[in-house]
């Protein structure tokens, strides 16, 4: 199967990449650093022209309230181009459990990502997986001061 993966050169991107491709898949990773931007719609039809699937793994540049500004668009553009290409699939990596702390900016965002893709008009498929352990300096670092955590 051929399997475009946008945000491919991430940290789950890249081993996504890797898993697909040891499985026998055609999978070919898509980023800003190989030419494709989904903001702009740069180099997208050229990644998607013949996909079977397209799996997108981007992730906003920061967590704060253009997050959602950047889930719209870059949702928004992958549709469309997905459905012009005629993609049969498109699949998301969203966070267990985001629907329910609201007061989080990005995991608003990341619901509404999970929207625009359930409204969208092609089949869809949302993986959901808790924080990666890649993560936990960082969480941890919001959540401390000198003397506690
Ligand atoms: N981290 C976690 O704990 C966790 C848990 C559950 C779900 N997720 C979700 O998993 C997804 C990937 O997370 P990650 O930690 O692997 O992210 P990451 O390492 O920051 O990788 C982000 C990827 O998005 C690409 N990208 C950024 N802007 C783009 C644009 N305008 N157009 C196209 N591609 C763009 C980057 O390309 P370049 O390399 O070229 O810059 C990179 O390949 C996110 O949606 C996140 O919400 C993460």
């Amino acid at each position: 199967m051929k399997i475009a993966v946008i945000g491919g050169t991430g940290l789950i991107g890249s081993q996504v990449v890797k898993l697909l491709n040891d499985a026998g898949h055609e999978a070919v990773p898509h980023s800003p650093s190989t030419g494709l931007d989904l903001i702009s719609g740069k180099g997208l039809a050229e990644a998607l022209a013949g996909a079977d699937v397209v799996v997108n793994l981007t992730n906003s540049p920061t967590f704060d309230e253009a997050s959602p500004e950047f889930f719209r668009t870059t949702m928004d553009n992958l549709l469309a181009a997905a459905k012009d290409a005629g993609v049969g699939h498109a699949v998301i990596l969203s966070i267990v459990g985001s629907e329910l702390v609201p007061d989080l900016v990005y995991y608003r965002a990341k619901v509404l990502q999970e929207d625009i893709l359930k409204a969208g008009p092609i089949p869809w498929s949302i993986v959901r997986a808790t924080q990666f352990f890649e993560f936990v300096g960082a969480v941890l670092s919001w959540t401390s001061d000198d003397e506690c955590v």
